[in-house]
């Protein structure tokens, strides 16, 4: 099929992984290989997200020379020259898999729902709604397409742009990397949980408390390689597909106990990956800590499923069922909130993925 031109609209939600994605397998260098980038060193489960995410906009006009790349980006309707890097580097990535892309002029209008530079990584959301847009021009010149393609291609394009953005095209609960108990589980896209979601984790809430908004000390490019040669790395991949196993049961069989304690030491794991790796470094901030305690002392005062999760920053997510809603805000409102900056925190809860608008 032909196409002059036209526009395609998508958001895409981040998402907060319970079982963490920390390092890379070593470049495989097989020819003819498209499995070489982004593999993970071990397979990591998340939830997706629903009310922070990003919204893109993909114009695009058929251009005369298929030279290079062509595009402008707007963020927040402004020209963000910074940004453009990483797309360049992104379609470059993904033209073995996309070889029409040179064949247009590309306008990439985007805006998140939070707050700029709020600490919130928008790659996993940025990379996942500009991929899904990508799989819309192909599907309009390769009608023929299937859904399950459409949507296992997206989530393989947003994975060469940032890892953890595969997870955040398609599904409530999301697995990427291949893991032996999980049927059709891939290192080279995500894929939805294949079983039922136990009831206790309908509309899971996850409110994100804004602890830090700095630029980050140590991006996670640079600390995913340093799981390289990092001493603990063979225990923690293996530990990591454990966790995987046991998280699976759990989300079938609604026990929170459980885990509230693979999640949370999951989160302390990846910060004690960072805390031993050569060099070392800290991405906690006190206030992340003084929360962490609040929320061990809350839980065991008041028996309330409540726990805490982090990616890589100081940001702490509060995980918690939805039928203890009021009592958990409560308690954030009268003991967390001052530990975040400026008192700023995210209401968000389990989402579906991306939506074409
Ligand atoms: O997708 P990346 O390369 O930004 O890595 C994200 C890593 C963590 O957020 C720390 C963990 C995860 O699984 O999302």
């Amino acid at each position: 099929t032909e196409i002059e031109n036209g526009s395609f609209q998508w958001s895409a939600p981040s998402n907060i992984a319970l079982v963490k994605y920390w390092g890379k397998k070593e470049n495989v260098h097989r020819i003819n290989s498209i499995t070489s980038e982004q593999i993970p060193a071990n397979p990591s489960i998340s939830f997706t997200l629903d009310h922070c995410k990003t919204i893109t906009l993909l114009d695009f006009k058929k251009k005369e020379n298929r030279n290079n790349f062509s595009f402008d980006l707007l963020f927040e309707g402004q020209p963000k020259e910074e940004f453009k890097p990483k797309i360049q580097k992104f379609l470059e990535r993904i033209a073995l898999y996309c070889p029409y892309l040179k064949d247009y002029h590309f306008t990439i209008a985007t805006q998140n729902t939070f707050p700029h530079s709020s600490g919130i990584a928008s790659s996993a959301s940025g990379m996942a709604a500009l991929a899904i847009n990508i799989m819309s021009l192909e599907k309009a010149l390769y009608p023929d397409m299937t859904e399950d393609f459409f949507y296992q291609k997206a989530s393989f394009l947003a994975r060469l742009g940032s890892g953890s953005a595969c997870r955040s095209v398609k599904g409530k609960v999301v697995i990427w990397g291949h893991h032996a108990e999980i049927d059709g589980s891939s290192d080279i896209y995500g894929v939805e949980l294949p079983t039922r979601l136990h009831a206790n984790f309908k509309n899971y809430q996850d409110t994100i408390l804004l602890v830090d908004k700095g630029e980050k000390v140590v991006s996670s490019t640079v600390g995913h390689n340093l799981m390289h040669n990092h001493p603990f790395a063979e225990q923690r991949f293996a530990q990591a597909h454990n966790n995987l196993s046991t998280i699976k049961k759990v989300l079938e069989n609604g026990n929170l106990t459980e885990f509230i304690q693979l999640v949370e030491s999951e989160a302390l794991t990846l910060h004690a990956m960072m805390m031993t790796s050569l060099p070392y470094f800290i991405l906690m901030k006190p206030n992340t800590l003084e929360i962490i305690n609040k929320i061990w002392q809350f839980r065991t005062q008041t028996q309330t499923p409540v726990c805490f999760t982090l990616d890589a920053g100081a940001n702490v997510h509060v995980l918690y069922p939805e039928n203890v809603r009021e009592t958990v805000l409560q308690f954030i409102q009268d003991e967390l909130v001052g530990y975040c900056q400026n008192g700023q925190y995210i209401c968000d809860q389990i989402g579906e993925g991306a939506i074409n608008l």
